[in-house]
């Protein structure tokens, strides 16, 4: 959703040269607004920047150098944001992210208590599901709305070799422990490599359709602690959508897509020449690189730190935790954190010809110290 400001503005300032902190926001303005009159109402925290898992389109084999227990907001700074975000500053939706959020021993603590402050938010968990086979009914006592998860492949082998960890088995067992207990409808993420997981996409998705999982390809974005990201080597939503159709048939899905980052897809036998009918299940495509969604985006950040990230791709970072840990009131921190919304940039800029080529420029965090 957007909105029409309604007031005058400078023109905003993020052309060559122009200083990114020259803020021209109204006063008074509500809401997580930004200057091109999109409205954050979709927060996503991070919980850790740990993980258990080390895929390659994400963290170093080595891992990273993790931050202090006392760096990340506690539970209590956690429920005091996210009451912030939802009393001040309009959040209607919550997602858990990490690194993996399940890494947190407190976890459901959080959860239930964001439950009970919030009767009717919807509360999401990206997770990678290893360890969920016995956390699963927990969370979803404790309050949990639904669960995303991140499965690239049908293979223990190719999945040993993508995330460098050998817990294949332990995943599904996460997967089938949150379908169990109520935590749909599942969606799962899968990240497509060229050469290595690629040919598994229509099974993966037969897979799915199959559970009645919602599938979901993303285009691999530059956000790997490697460095390694090329364009060339991305898989791109085009490719998908061929792969796919080599065994389904595709057509787009009539229902609104509302600023979500997935293009869905309805799924019928390859060759089902009725009209309507024949549906197998839906898929999405996530092409945040040739298919950019900024125009509608809706989403703003908090890392497991406080520190707000307009956009995934920011260079820029508000950090809200000090003024937490300082006495400041709450009207203060939503002060910031609008501030900060406010600079979020028109698009992320890297849907051109390739990283540096048009001024992109990857940003320090990789996807884990950012959350999904
Ligand atoms: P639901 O569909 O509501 O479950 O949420 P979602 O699609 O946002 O789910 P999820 O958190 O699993 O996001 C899926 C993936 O989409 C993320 O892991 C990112 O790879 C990508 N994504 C999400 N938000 C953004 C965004 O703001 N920009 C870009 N470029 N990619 C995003
Ligand atoms: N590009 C696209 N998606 C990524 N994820 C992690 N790193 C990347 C990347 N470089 C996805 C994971 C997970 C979610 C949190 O983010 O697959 O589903
Ligand atoms: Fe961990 Fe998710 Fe990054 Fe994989 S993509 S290493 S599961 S944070």
């Amino acid at each position: 959703m957007t909105v029409e400001l309604g007031m005058p503005r400078r023109r905003a300032p993020d052309g060559p040269g122009a200083d990114p902190r020259a803020t021209d926001r109204p006063e008074g303005l509500p809401g997580l607004v930004d200057r091109y009159g999109r409205v954050a109402t979709d927060m996503r925290l991070s919980l850790t920047d740990k993980c258990n898992l080390r895929c390659s389109y994400c963290m170093p084999a080595d891992g990273l150098p993790w931050l202090q227990k006392d760096a990340l907001l506690s539970a209590e700074e956690i429920a005091r944001v996210v009451g912030i975000g939802v009393r001040l500053l309009g959040v209607r939706e919550l997602r858990l992210t990490g690194g993996e959020p399940l890494v947190r021993a407190d976890l459901a603590d959080i959860i239930a208590a964001l439950r009970a402050a919030h009767p009717h938010l919807p509360i999401a968990l990206t997770t990678n599901a290893v360890g969920l086979d016995k956390r699963a009914a927990e969370l979803r006592s404790a309050g949990l709305t639904r669960i995303n998860i991140s499965l690239d492949t049908l293979h223990p082998e190719t999945f040993a070799q993508l995330t460098r960890r050998p817990f294949f088995d332990r995943v599904l067992a996460g997967i089938e422990a949150a379908d169990a207990a109520g935590l749909g409808p599942i969606k799962i993420n899968s990240v497509l490599m060229r050469g290595i997981n690629d040919a598994d996409a229509p099974d993966l998705l037969a897979w799915c359709l199959e559970r009645g999982y919602e599938l979901r390809f993303i285009e691999q974005m530059p956000l790997d602690a490697d460095h390694g990201w090329t364009r060339q080597g991305m898989v791109t939503a085009a490719e998908v959508r061929g792969l796919l159709g080599s065994r389904f048939q595709l057509s787009p899905d009539p229902r609104a897509r509302e600023g979500a980052p997935a293009e869905r897809f309805e799924v019928r036998p390859l060759h089902y020449g009725g009209q309507g009918g024949g549906l197998l299940g839906t898929v999405g495509i996530i092409a945040s690189v040739t298919e950019p969604f900024c125009a509608d985006c809706k989403r703003t950040r908090i890392t497991a730190e406080g520190k707000v990230m307009s956009c995934l791709f920011s260079h820029e970072e508000v950090d809200l935790r000090g003024l937490l840990r300082s006495g400041a009131s709450d009207e203060q921190v939503a002060q910031r954190w609008q501030e900060a919304m406010w600079l979020k940039p028109k698009a992320h800029g890297m849907d051109h010809t390739g990283l540096g080529a048009d001024g992109f420029v990857q940003p320090d965090r990789s996807m884990s110290a950012i959350g999904g």
